[in-house]
């Protein structure tokens, strides 16, 4: 695959396909880690003399339809926020044969979102090709990791059309996570938490083959888990409301997975340990997010939209915090790790 280092973007209008697949309350971005997460790429580009970038995504699941809740308008505001001194042109997306219009002094262009067409999701080459001549790139550029997952007209039919290259953010990605699965420097620890144990199931049974050690917590653990492999640790202490409800795992077991934190080399960590949502039950994954993000001599991997979310905010306040990866794939991250086949990545391969 091929970087936006491999090629001379110097004049050139660049197509980026970006996940802005953000959380949005109030009308306004809630969290803007896969909008931050995407300026390494938009810099260089910017740096190296790009004419003009044009960002595509989608947000949420509009169904084909124009719908004003699942506008990418506060995606605008939120990356004039970061990019000051940038003049940002957000635009709808072109009618057929329609020409995009841009001021000059308009380095970065950002079309509304993609899923009000139902040929994104079609995987449609008329759509996306339409998009394509109104915007007159010339070079395509994959940086949305977390939507790689999907065969969509702008992660899979685009490569019909345009020279294809790998942006920043899905380069660190696809490395970062590539090298907690082949080769890993041991030992090997994968912790997992949140609640649904149908969900982590396929990630306990893949990584009982390459980690040294599992350790469960979160609900599936207060749920009571159990394995008879020597491998996987089950939390068994419990922080309980007046309730009895397990919402936080306790003391001893915080205690054995910092052990564990210590000694290892590789650490990938999906699924908040307790609930959260209320810092009273935030104890264990605080203790924890804060021992990764402190050792300097593991790679250290954080995945899973809460836990990101949980770890991101704890970072804000303390910026000693260090990650080799806080991913933004949410469910692309997960389908890698587990070895799948994900169409937007082949779209670039080929
Ligand atoms: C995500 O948030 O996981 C990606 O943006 C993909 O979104 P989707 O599940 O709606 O395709």
């Amino acid at each position: 695959m091929k970087t936006i280092r491999d090629i001379d973007v110097k004049d050139k209008i660049v197509l980026v396909r970006v996940d802005y697949n953000v959380p949005l309350k109030d009308g306004k971005v809630e969290s803007d880690l896969r909008i931050r997460a995407s300026l390494p790429t938009l810099n260089y580009l910017l740096e190296n003399g790009a004419k003009r970038i044009v960002l595509i995504s989608h947000l949420g699941r509009p169904e084909g339809k124009v719908d004003e809740k699942f506008t990418l308008s506060p995606v605008a505001d939120a990356l004039k926020k970061l990019l000051p001194g940038q003049i940002i042109k957000f635009c709808s997306l072109p009618k057929e044969g329609e020409e995009i219009s841009v001021p000059e002094n308009a380095k970065i262009v950002l079309l509304e979102n993609l899923r009000f067409d139902p040929g994104e999701e079609g995987n449609s080459e008329t759509f996306i090709k339409n998009i394509v001549d109104a915007t007159q790139a010339e070079l395509y550029v994959q940086d949305g990791f977390a939507v790689i997952h999907r065969a969509h007209a702008s992660t899979d039919a685009v490569k019909k059309f345009l020279p294809v290259y790998v942006g920043l953010l899905l380069e660190k990605e696809v490395e970062n996570l590539s090298a907690a699965i082949k080769n890993p420097e041991k030992p090997v620890l994968v912790i997992i938490g949140g609640s649904k144990i149908d969900d982590k199931k396929p990630l306990i049974d893949k990584f009982v083959k390459i980690a040294d050690h599992i350790v469960i917590g979160g609900k599936i653990a207060a749920d009571g888990y159990v394995s008879d492999n020597p491998k996987v640790y089950v939390a068994h202490d419990f922080d309980e409301n007046t309730k009895g409800e397990k919402l936080d795992i306790g003391p001893l077991s915080t205690a054995d997975i910092a052990n564990y934190i210590t000694d290892a080399k590789t650490i990938i960590w999906n699924g908040v340990l307790g609930y959260v949502e209320d810092s009273t039950y935030a104890t264990a994954s605080t203790i924890v997010a804060e021992l990764i993000g402190e050792h300097q001599d593991a790679k250290t991997i954080i995945c899973g939209g809460d836990t990101t979310g949980f770890v991101e905010k704890l970072s804000e306040d303390h910026p000693n915090l260090h990650y080799s990866l806080i991913s933004t794939g949410g469910g692309a991250a997960l389908e890698f790790l587990l070895g799948k086949t994900l169409p937007g990545l082949e779209a670039i391969k080929k």
